[in-house]
Protein backbone atom coordinates (compact mmCIF):
# COMPACT_ATOMS: atom_id res chain seq x y z
CA UNK A 1 0.00 0.00 0.00
CA UNK A 2 1.94 3.40 -0.79
CA UNK A 3 1.99 6.04 1.33
CA UNK A 4 0.87 9.66 1.22
CA UNK A 5 3.99 12.51 0.81
CA UNK A 6 4.43 14.35 4.30
CA UNK A 7 1.71 16.86 4.79
CA UNK A 8 2.45 19.98 6.43
CA UNK A 9 0.68 20.60 9.85
CA UNK A 10 -1.11 23.63 8.99
CA UNK A 11 -2.64 22.01 5.62
CA UNK A 12 -4.02 19.66 8.07
CA UNK A 13 -5.51 22.69 10.19
CA UNK A 14 -6.90 24.13 6.76
CA UNK A 15 -8.34 20.59 6.05
CA UNK A 16 -10.08 20.55 9.70
CA UNK A 17 -11.64 23.66 8.95
CA UNK A 18 -13.25 22.18 5.79
CA UNK A 19 -14.66 19.68 7.79
CA UNK A 20 -16.04 22.02 10.35
CA UNK A 21 -17.96 23.51 7.89
CA UNK A 22 -18.94 20.16 6.47
CA UNK A 23 -20.01 19.11 10.43
CA UNK A 24 -23.11 22.32 10.34
CA UNK A 25 -24.51 19.87 8.02
CA UNK A 26 -24.83 17.16 10.02
CA UNK A 27 -28.80 14.75 10.27
CA UNK A 28 -27.71 13.78 14.29
CA UNK A 29 -31.26 14.52 15.63
CA UNK A 30 -30.86 10.85 17.76
CA UNK A 31 -27.73 11.20 19.12
CA UNK A 32 -27.07 14.69 18.73
CA UNK A 33 -23.44 14.36 17.87
CA UNK A 34 -22.36 16.25 14.68
CA UNK A 35 -19.09 15.06 12.99
CA UNK A 36 -17.69 16.73 9.62
CA UNK A 37 -14.78 15.35 7.66
CA UNK A 38 -12.65 16.23 4.85
CA UNK A 39 -11.14 14.44 2.90
CA UNK A 40 -8.03 15.07 0.36
CA UNK A 41 -7.10 13.74 -2.90
CA UNK A 42 -3.68 13.53 -3.52
CA UNK A 43 -4.07 16.42 -6.79
CA UNK A 44 -5.27 18.57 -3.28
CA UNK A 45 -9.31 18.71 -4.13
CA UNK A 46 -11.25 18.09 -0.86
CA UNK A 47 -14.88 15.95 -0.44
CA UNK A 48 -16.39 16.69 2.61
CA UNK A 49 -19.31 14.52 4.54
CA UNK A 50 -21.34 14.37 7.52
CA UNK A 51 -22.91 11.91 9.67
CA UNK A 52 -26.89 11.31 8.49
CA UNK A 53 -28.28 9.29 11.16
CA UNK A 54 -32.32 7.39 10.46
CA UNK A 55 -34.76 6.15 12.73
CA UNK A 56 -33.44 2.86 12.87
CA UNK A 57 -30.16 3.77 13.82
CA UNK A 58 -28.26 1.17 12.50
CA UNK A 59 -28.01 2.84 9.01
CA UNK A 60 -26.39 5.30 10.03
CA UNK A 61 -23.46 6.55 8.29
CA UNK A 62 -20.65 8.23 9.49
CA UNK A 63 -18.83 11.58 8.14
CA UNK A 64 -16.16 9.53 7.23
CA UNK A 65 -18.03 6.88 4.72
CA UNK A 66 -20.15 9.65 3.67
CA UNK A 67 -16.67 11.62 2.33
CA UNK A 68 -15.29 8.56 1.23
CA UNK A 69 -18.47 7.42 -1.16
CA UNK A 70 -19.12 10.50 -2.09
CA UNK A 71 -15.67 10.41 -3.86
CA UNK A 72 -15.47 6.78 -5.14
CA UNK A 73 -18.79 7.02 -6.08
CA UNK A 74 -17.74 10.12 -8.61
CA UNK A 75 -14.95 8.12 -9.48
CA UNK A 76 -12.35 9.79 -7.05
CA UNK A 77 -9.41 7.91 -6.32
CA UNK A 78 -5.56 8.57 -4.49
CA UNK A 79 -6.16 10.43 -1.29
CA UNK A 80 -3.36 11.44 1.15
CA UNK A 81 -5.40 12.85 4.26
CA UNK A 82 -8.83 12.78 5.90
CA UNK A 83 -9.74 15.42 9.08
CA UNK A 84 -12.25 14.46 11.63
CA UNK A 85 -14.10 17.51 13.34
CA UNK A 86 -16.85 16.90 16.32
CA UNK A 87 -17.54 18.62 19.70
CA UNK A 88 -16.30 16.47 22.28
CA UNK A 89 -13.77 16.59 25.20
CA UNK A 90 -12.07 13.18 23.86
CA UNK A 91 -10.86 13.39 20.27
CA UNK A 92 -12.92 11.86 17.93
CA UNK A 93 -11.56 8.88 15.83
CA UNK A 94 -12.95 7.33 13.41
CA UNK A 95 -15.40 3.91 14.70
CA UNK A 96 -14.35 0.75 13.49
CA UNK A 97 -16.39 0.22 10.35
CA UNK A 98 -14.83 3.31 8.86
CA UNK A 99 -11.39 2.56 9.59
CA UNK A 100 -12.12 -0.51 7.39
CA UNK A 101 -13.72 1.41 4.90
CA UNK A 102 -10.57 3.96 4.86
CA UNK A 103 -7.80 1.71 4.68
CA UNK A 104 -9.46 -0.26 2.08
CA UNK A 105 -10.19 3.19 -0.35
CA UNK A 106 -7.61 5.25 0.82
CA UNK A 107 -4.98 3.10 2.09
CA UNK A 108 -2.09 4.92 4.62
CA UNK A 109 -3.44 8.39 4.91
CA UNK A 110 -2.88 10.89 7.70
CA UNK A 111 -6.05 11.26 9.86
CA UNK A 112 -6.45 14.16 11.55
CA UNK A 113 -8.77 14.73 14.38
CA UNK A 114 -9.51 17.60 15.68
CA UNK A 115 -12.41 19.05 18.03
CA UNK A 116 -13.96 22.84 18.05
CA UNK A 117 -11.35 24.21 20.13
CA UNK A 118 -8.39 23.46 18.05
CA UNK A 119 -6.73 20.70 19.73
CA UNK A 120 -5.83 18.01 17.51
CA UNK A 121 -3.66 14.46 16.95
CA UNK A 122 -2.35 13.05 13.91
CA UNK A 123 -2.02 9.42 12.91
CA UNK A 124 -2.06 7.26 9.97
CA UNK A 125 -4.63 4.82 9.07
CA UNK A 126 -1.31 2.22 9.31
CA UNK A 127 -1.43 3.09 13.50
CA UNK A 128 -5.51 3.11 13.32
CA UNK A 129 -5.59 -0.26 12.06
CA UNK A 130 -2.71 -2.15 12.11
CA UNK A 131 -2.58 -6.09 10.70
CA UNK A 132 -5.48 -4.92 8.97
CA UNK A 133 -7.98 -7.58 6.77
CA UNK A 134 -8.10 -6.50 2.77
CA UNK A 135 -7.72 -7.81 -0.62
CA UNK A 136 -4.38 -9.01 -0.35
CA UNK A 137 -5.89 -10.93 2.09
CA UNK A 138 -8.54 -13.01 -0.93
N1 LIG B 1 -19.92 9.28 14.09
C1 LIG B 1 -19.26 9.75 12.99
O1 LIG B 1 -19.87 10.33 12.07
N2 LIG B 1 -17.93 9.56 12.91
C2 LIG B 1 -17.15 9.04 13.90
O2 LIG B 1 -15.93 8.97 13.75
C3 LIG B 1 -17.78 8.58 15.15
C4 LIG B 1 -19.26 8.55 15.16
C5 LIG B 1 -21.36 9.54 14.20
C6 LIG B 1 -22.27 8.36 14.05
C7 LIG B 1 -23.49 8.83 14.81
O3 LIG B 1 -24.30 9.61 13.96
C8 LIG B 1 -22.94 9.73 15.89
O4 LIG B 1 -21.63 10.08 15.48
C9 LIG B 1 -22.89 9.09 17.26
O5 LIG B 1 -22.23 7.87 17.22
Amino acid sequence: MPRPADVPSESLHELARLARAARRKAHAPFSRFKVGAALRTRDGHVVTGCNVENASYGLTLCAERVAVFKAVSEGIKRFDAIAVVADSDRLTAPCGPCRQILWEFCGDIWVHMEDLHGHSLTRRMSELLPLPFDARNL
